[in-house]
């Protein structure tokens, strides 16, 4: 059977802040941002917009009535929970109005987590054909104010719809994980921020590709001439640029490698833009390529590598299917300069502000802008979520 994304949906916070302005408010080199990190812009979420509505939001934009009546499961992977028992599939299913009959939990490996929902997506469908599932990889990606991480901030949500006969994408049936128990990223239950040993967690990231790939070649008797195109997970774009560097193969034709260039090119777009949305940020160097790449046809082949630290790592890979361009978008990274620019001063007062909550579990939450979903209020220490003008 055929099974793999029928749809994938966007969504990202309504606040901007320039990378020029954060580097002149921090004494940084401009270019140490924009060519060292190759960042221009990070998306910036207020208290009201979280993973739930960036999640609702993104598979808004995607699904019809249809779709609604036939999810049979929803999950969310996110490494930026709001609560340690409830699934935040539970209120997206509600906000989304998706038929009552559906599964919905949530998964965890930092942001490894959307890749094993993928696959658990696939299975599901494999068993019962006619299911529908939403993969939601959500996730709000804060490091503090003047630490190193600051400028790797960022938020989104990427939605997926998993079928039989998808319109976008096969998923071909063939992956490689690698766990390495390391401590390069982590946030323990009593912090909201994580903490990193930055430098050693790229190297992880670099080595795990590189043992993963070599790994993935073997079994599968394949290699970088068999792709058109490879994406990486993204937590800032100038680290898939050297994943990219560390899987080139110096001996392919000088014009393929001209192609695989300009496609990874294509997957960092909207990266640059948006930060790191950590869970997400595979799937959106996906859309971005998508999206952008001028040379993709179907039956193309896409490599695709993820990671979560901790550490998991995984390379699979997808089939573009005939049609594929008419499921996607052309206007976003239009849409995208629509956001609301920040100053440092505004997005350090927005970014952390935390929801004032009084002694019975009431908090009263500022209406700064979103996307379709909003944190309402906290009420007796219950999340009220809710349409935007939807009193
Ligand atoms: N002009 C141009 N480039 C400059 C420059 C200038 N004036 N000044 C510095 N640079 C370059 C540096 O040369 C370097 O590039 P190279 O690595 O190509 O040499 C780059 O800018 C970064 O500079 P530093 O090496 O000085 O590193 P830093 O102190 O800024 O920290 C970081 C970088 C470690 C990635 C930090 O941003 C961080 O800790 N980020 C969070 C952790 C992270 O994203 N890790 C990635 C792997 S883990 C993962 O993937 C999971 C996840 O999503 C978090």
């Amino acid at each position: 059977m055929k099974i793999g994304i029928d749809k994938i949906g966007f969504a990202t916070a309504q606040y901007v802040l320039n990378m020029d302005d954060l580097a002149e408010s921090r004494n940084v080199d401009p270019d140490k941002y924009s060519k060292g990190l190759l960042l221009n812009n990070l998306s910036i979420t207020p208290v009201n917009d979280d993973i739930v509505t960036l999640g609702a939001s993104a598979a808004e934009s995607i699904l019809s009535e249809e779709d609604k009546n036939t999810i049979d499961m929803i999950i969310v992977a996110t490494e930026s929970s709001v609560d340690q028992s409830k699934a935040a599939s539970t209120y997206i299913h509600s906000l989304l109005g998706i038929q009552p009959f559906a599964r919905s939990i949530e998964m965890k490996e930092a942001c490894y987590g959307a890749t094993a929902a993928l696959d658990y997506a696939r299975l599901h469908v494999q068993k019962h054909p006619e299911s529908k599932v939403l993969v939601i990889a959500s996730d709000v990606a804060r490091y503090g104010v003047n630490t190193p991480g600051e400028p790797t901030q960022g938020a989104g949500s990427v939605a997926m719809l998993i079928s039989k006969d998808p319109r976008i994408l096969l998923l071909n049936d063939n992956s490689v994980a690698q766990t390495r128990d390391i401590m390069d990223f982590w946030r323990p239950n009593y912090s909201t921020t994580p903490y990193v040993n930055g430098i050693y967690s790229t190297k992880q990231y670099l080595d795990m590709l590189k043992t993963t790939w070599a790994e993935f070649q073997k079994r599968f008797n394949t290699s970088l001439a068999d792709f058109s195109a490879f994406c990486f997970h993204l937590p800032f774009p100038k680290l898939a640029l050297k994943g990219f560097n560390k899987v080139m193969d110096k001996n392919l034709p000088e014009d393929f490698k001209e192609k695989l260039k300009e496609n990874f090119e294509s997957t960092i777009l909207y990266s640059k833009e948006v930060g790191n949305i950590y869970t997400g940020s595979l799937y959106l160097g996906l859309l971005s390529l998508l999206e952008n790449s001028k040379n993709l046809v179907a039956g193309d082949q896409i490599a695709l590598f993820s990671y979560g630290s901790g550490a998991v790592a995984e390379i699979f890979s997808a089939t573009l299917v005939d049609g594929f361009k008419d499921m996607l978008q052309t206007n976003r990274l239009e849409t995208l300069k629509n956001r609301i620019r920040l100053s440092v001063e505004d997005y350090e007062k927005l970014f952390f502000e935390e929801a004032a909550i009084d002694s019975e579990g009431n908090a009263n939450i500022p209406e700064y802008k979103t996307g379709a979903f909003t944190l309402k209020e906290i009420h007796e220490h219950q999340r009220i979520y809710g349409k935007v003008n939807d009193k």
